[in-house]
């Protein structure tokens, strides 16, 4: 029996590039910056953008398997002595060893003296190589792929150590259906789903309902995964196929229910797309002016997330105060 303890968002969707490192980041960020929460981001997906963009991570020259190009760095103060469950390059692929994954610092902190946050972000790095030998291990819906893999990611995330500290785990994944991709949803309370608004995406979304489906149809009681719904990205409001397929979705029976209220989208702005290089300042869509229109915009949809995530939890009232203070601060 799984024991569901803690909460933790899976940010899902088998086509890549549509934003789930990006959904995933700046919900880390909203809820880190504005609401002042820690929050514990883990990245399961081999490309390891997300641990990237928060932790410096060590370029790799010799191993042309590694096509990220890069390997989690080594733990400042460890000591083989005294931290015999933990390697010194300690990432996520160390779990599914029976090893324990020391979650990184980022900028992202109250003691950060150049730009203090109220909040938390710390990070659960991946591993490009070892991450990818992780879906090869076991065979196809065999036993031990589901002990071993499949239900270890949900072990330890709702470990009572990381909810005591952390009001958020928020799992970034992998595009594929791989082992990983069925251990992130298993481990998942919430789910959400970015996608761009093509006629293309809308048969992998249906999919991606019927994985939800296939795993609340495996869990037994204690806690379903919720599905909290569907995240427009890259939304251009001029392109008239961007307005049609929204308008489709919001009639469907299929997808209208999951659909956040009409208007609130994530647009394709560069204000997001500079995310990508490390240098840009504010580090952050949270941290530029409230008055920027792409950081409100942004905030409608984590606001309309967070409510969906925290529905009946003792953060509600927090967020509700948020979303009704924002503008007057
Ligand atoms: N709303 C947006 N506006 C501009 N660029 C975006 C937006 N969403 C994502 N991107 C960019 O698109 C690329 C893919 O996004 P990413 O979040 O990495 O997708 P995934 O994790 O699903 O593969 C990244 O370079 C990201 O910066
Ligand atoms: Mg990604």
């Amino acid at each position: 029996m799984l024991h569901y303890r803690n909460e933790v968002l899976a940010v899902m969707n088998q086509k890549g590039g549509v934003g789930k490192s990006t959904t995933a980041e700046l919900f880390a960020e909203f809820m880190a910056v504005n609401l002042g929460k820690k929050v514990l981001l883990v990245d399961t997906d081999m490309q390891c953008n997300t641990s990237e963009r928060y932790v410096e991570m060590t370029p790799v020259v010799d191993d042309p398997t590694n096509e990220a190009g890069f390997v989690p760095t080594l733990l400042p103060d460890f000591d083989p002595e005294v931290d015999t469950h933990i390697r010194p390059d300690s990432n996520i692929a160390d779990i599914f060893d029976g090893l324990v994954c020391e979650p990184r610092e980022t900028a992202f902190n109250p003691d950060n003296e150049d730009d203090p946050i109220p909040g938390i972000i710390d990070v659960m790095v991946g591993h490009p190589t070892k991450l990818e030998q992780v879906n090869g291990r076991y065979a196809d819906n065999s036993v031990e792929l589901v002990e071993n893999i499949v239900n270890r990611l949900q072990e330890v995330l709702h470990d009572p150590q990381y909810g005591d500290f952390y009001d958020l785990i928020i799992i970034d994944t992998a595009p594929t259906r791989t082992p990983l991709f069925r251990a992130a949803m298993r481990a998942a309370t919430h789910v959400v789903i970015p996608f761009e608004p093509e006629q293309k995406s809308l048969q992998g979304l249906l999919a991606m309902y019927g994985a939800v489906r296939n795993e609340r149809s495996y869990r037994n009681g204690d806690r379903d995964v919720q599905l909290v719904g569907l995240v427009p990205n890259k939304v251009r409001s001029v392109v008239s196929s961007h307005r049609e397929v929204l308008a489709y979705m919001y009639a469907d029976p299929h997808h209208s229910g999951l659909m956040p209220p009409k208007g609130i989208v994530l647009p394709l702005t560069a204000e997001i797309s500079a995310r990508d290089f490390k240098k840009v300042k504010p580090d952050s869509l949270f941290k530029l002016p409230r008055s920027n229109k792409q950081r409100q915009k942004g905030e409608d949809m984590m606001i309309h997330i967070a409510r969906k995530v925290f529905a009946g939890h003792a953060l509600s009232p927090e967020i509700e105060a948020y979303a009704k203070n924002r503008g007057r601060k």
